[in-house]
This record gives structure tokens, sequence and C-alpha cells, in this order.
């Protein structure tokens, strides 16, 4: 056995979300106190390092030393050879990703949202009318939980929501890349590429009010976008906005049909709303071990070595729960101020979706609340079935009764 076969035999795994449940808090919190910044396996069997304190983290998320590895060729495979292609804002660095950055940033503002509210308020309505039309008892995931963003992204994108069953297969095999054959992850990156260069093309000609139609149209003098940053940032918005807020919108709602008192007290007054969402992003154990980093230096992270090449995945679900961090950070607390969570990331690339996120969440709550008075689970949340195998975890279905 050569040394980095020898290594990988003898590596721990990259804990995996608890079954029932969309992480592994337990597994976390020993690593924060024995073994903060620690050598573990991916799936695969690539080492990596996990990096678990909220304070290693939110460094680690944003040292210039510590890149985003392109997804085409990570983890390296020895003998095999793919093209270096750069196909998302996360693979992007410097001057080629402020630019793209740049173009896209603004329509993410608070500000820039209030025009979409309206029309997020009114899928928010379409889809608990058609619950109320059906039930009770109805599910929430099937009816509410995966609509809802896909809906939202759509609107907010300008694209149609009906043609989109086809790529959902591709944007979650990338999701694994750390879990699946690298030519897999290949063959989806082409397909998400073909449907992005159609979408785009389509809004091109079409026009309308959404981000792509408006970026199209802005011409590059006026800080534009070309085709191929344009399918990128498409294959981006696809990749990066959907599954995540399907799995946490999934995850919230269990977390709070846990808790009655609440769920009443939320109705009751909605202005605390916000601040449940807040709660609610923190506190669920979302990005396990997704966001994957390569040092292009020799740094010390939480005083190990870490060396040139070698990769480090920051858990924010771990940071997120850090108890040096947050007071009593095991708890669901919804008026927890300040709430330095890190569920959005940090630095260059952290995520532009963060304000949408708040407001999509924010909006569905008042919806369901309002709408279905008495909002409980129709069978313990324990007994619910999860989806055990995306490392994007959330409930298959979530039957409720109102
Ligand atoms: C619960 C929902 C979401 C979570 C937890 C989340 C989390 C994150 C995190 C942690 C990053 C940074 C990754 C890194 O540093 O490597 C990120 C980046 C990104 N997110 Fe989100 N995100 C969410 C929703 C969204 C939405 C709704 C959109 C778009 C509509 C979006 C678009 C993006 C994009 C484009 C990036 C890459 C940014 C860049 O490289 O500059 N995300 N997201």
């Amino acid at each position: 056995m050569d040394d980095a076969a020898g290594l990988r035999a003898v590596l721990p795994p990259v804990p995996e979300a608890e079954t029932g449940s969309p992480g592994s808090p337990c597994a976390y919190a020993a690593l924060r106190a024995d073994g903060p910044v620690t050598r573990a396996r991916l799936p695969e069997g690539d080492p990596v390092w996990l990096v678990s304190r909220h304070d290693d983290v939110r460094r680690a998320l944003a040292d210039p030393r510590l890149v985003r590895p392109v997804i085409a060729t990570w983890p390296p495979r020895e003998g095999e050879q793919w093209p270096r292609r750069v196909l998302t804002l996360l693979e992007l660095n410097g001057a080629d990703h402020a630019r793209v950055r740049g173009a896209v940033a603004p329509a993410f503002t608070p500000r820039r949202l209030q025009d979409l509210e309206p029309r997020v308020r009114a899928l928010a309505e379409d889809l608990t009318a058609d619950l109320v039309r059906q039930g009770p008892p109805g599910d929430l995931v099937a009816g509410f939980t995966e609509p809802f963003p896909l809906r939202v992204l759509c609107a907010f994108l300008g694209i149609d929501h009906t043609g989109f069953a086809a790529v959902a297969e591709h944007i979650e095999t990338v999701l694994q890349a750390t879990r699946v054959p690298l030519g897999k992850t290949l063959a989806a990156l082409d397909a998400l590429r073909d449907h992005a260069a159609a979408l785009v093309d389509a809004c091109a000609r079409g026009g309308g009010d959404g981000l792509l139609a408006r970026l199209a149209a802005t011409p590059a003098h006026e800080g534009g976008l070309g085709h191929e940053d344009l399918v990128s940032v498409t294959i981006s918005m696809l990749m990066a906005g959907y599954r995540t807020n399907v799995q946490h919108f999934g995850a919230a709602l269990v977390t709070l049909l846990e808790r009655p008192g609440l769920v009443r007290r939320l109705r009751e007054r909605p202005g605390e709303i916000p601040g449940a969402v807040e709660e609610l992003l923190r506190h669920v154990p979302l990005m396990n071990a997704i966001v994957v980093l390569v040092a292009t230096e020799d740094l010390d992270i939480g005083g190990r070595r870490i060396r040139e090449g070698e990769a480090v995945m920051p858990v924010i679900a771990s940071a997120n729960r850090d108890g040096d961090a947050f007071e009593r950070a095991d708890e669901f607390d919804p008026g927890r101020d300040p709430n330095r969570h890190l569920v959005f990331g940090r630095g260059p690339h952290y995520c532009p979706g963060g304000h949408l996120t708040r407001m999509e969440l924010r909006i569905g709550l008042e919806t369901l609340l309002a709408r279905l008075p008495d909002l409980r689970p129709a069978e313990p949340t324990e007994r619910l079935a999860w989806n055990e195998d995306s490392p994007l975890r959330a409930p298959l279905r979530l039957p409720v009764l109102w």
C-alpha cells in the first residue's frame, strides 16, 4: 500500500447526517471539542481537513489562499486529464469573479427584491390554496417546499418552471460531486451547460423582466455580460439557488412543527417571523460538508499546518452550533440577537441569494400560518422519511393537518 492509500485507509469518514435529520450536530460537537481541525476522508476516499469551529470556519471561508476548486477537475484522479472548464461563479477568482459578480449583485439587494415580493406572495397563496382545496390532510413537501422555491427562483430569473424537471437530476449529481465518480459529474455539467445556454438564448430573444433577460439586454460597456458568462451565471443560480432552499424549507418546517407553542406565537405575532427565519437559518444543520477549498500555499488553521494542494472543508453547520459563538447554541431561540450565523458563507463568494432566501421563507411562513390555522404534523415527526442519499437532506413527505 502506498502512503496515500495508507492514509486513506486510516482516516475516519466525513460525518454523514444522522438518520432522519438534515445534519450531524452530535458528530460535529465532538469534533469541535476534540479535533477542531482534523483529517477525514470523503466517500470516494479523498482526504480533506474538516474545520468545525465558528472562528476557524469564518476565517477559512474568506481566506484568499484557499480557493474553490474547478468542479470538473476535483477531486483529481491519476491518469485522468479533464479540461479545466470553469462553469460557475464559485470557480472564478479575482478580477473575473468581481466582474461577473458585480453584474448580478444589484438584482439581489433587499430594495430590488421588493419588486419581486408581490409575485412571491402570489405564488405562496396559489400553492396554499391548492393545499386547502385538496385537504386536510396535506403534504407540505409535495404541496409547498418542493414547488415554492423552484417557482420563486424561476420568477427571479425570468424562466419557465415547467421545463425544470429535466435538469433537476443533473443539479443533484453536481451537488454530490465529492461523492460520485468525476465522469458522472462531467456528464451532468455538460447537460446543465446545454440547458442553461438554451435558457439564455430564450431570454435574450423573449425579453421580460427577469434577471437573465435584463442581463442579456445590458450592453458590455454598461457592465453587461457575454454569452458564456450568462450561461455560467445561469448554471450557478440553478445549482446554488434551488435545492438549498428546498432542503432548508422542509427541514425548517419540521423544526417549527415540533414546537406547537412557537407556531401559535408566530401566527399571533407575524412580526416575529423574520427573527424566527434568521434562527431557522442558523439552527437547521444545513451546509453540512459541502464547501470544498484547496490551499494554494502552506498555511495554518486553528494551529494545524495545511500544505499546498490539500483540501479543506469548513463545516458551516458545525460553526452555527458552536457554543463559543452562540449562547445555548443547540437551543432554538427565535429572539436570538445578534445572530452571526455563517449559513450564507463569508468573503468574496458570500452567497448573493441570502435576502431572496429570507424573503421566501418569511412570505412562505406568513402564508402557511395565516391560511392553515392550527397547522400541525399528521404523524410524529421522528417517523418522517428523509432523502438519506443526498448531501442536502430534506424530508421526503411532511403530512400535516390544520
Ligand atoms: C438556504 C438557502 C441557501 C444557502 C444556505 C446558501 C449558501 C451558500 C453558501 C454557503 C455559499 C458560499 C459557498 C462558498 O463559499 O464556497 C453560496 C454561494 C452562492 N449562492 Fe447560495 N445559498 C442559498 C440560497 C441561494 C439562492 C436562493 C441563490 C440564488 C438565487 C444562491 C446563489 C448562490 C451563488 C450564485 C453562489 C456563488 C457566489 C460566488 O461564487 O460569488 N444561493 N451559497
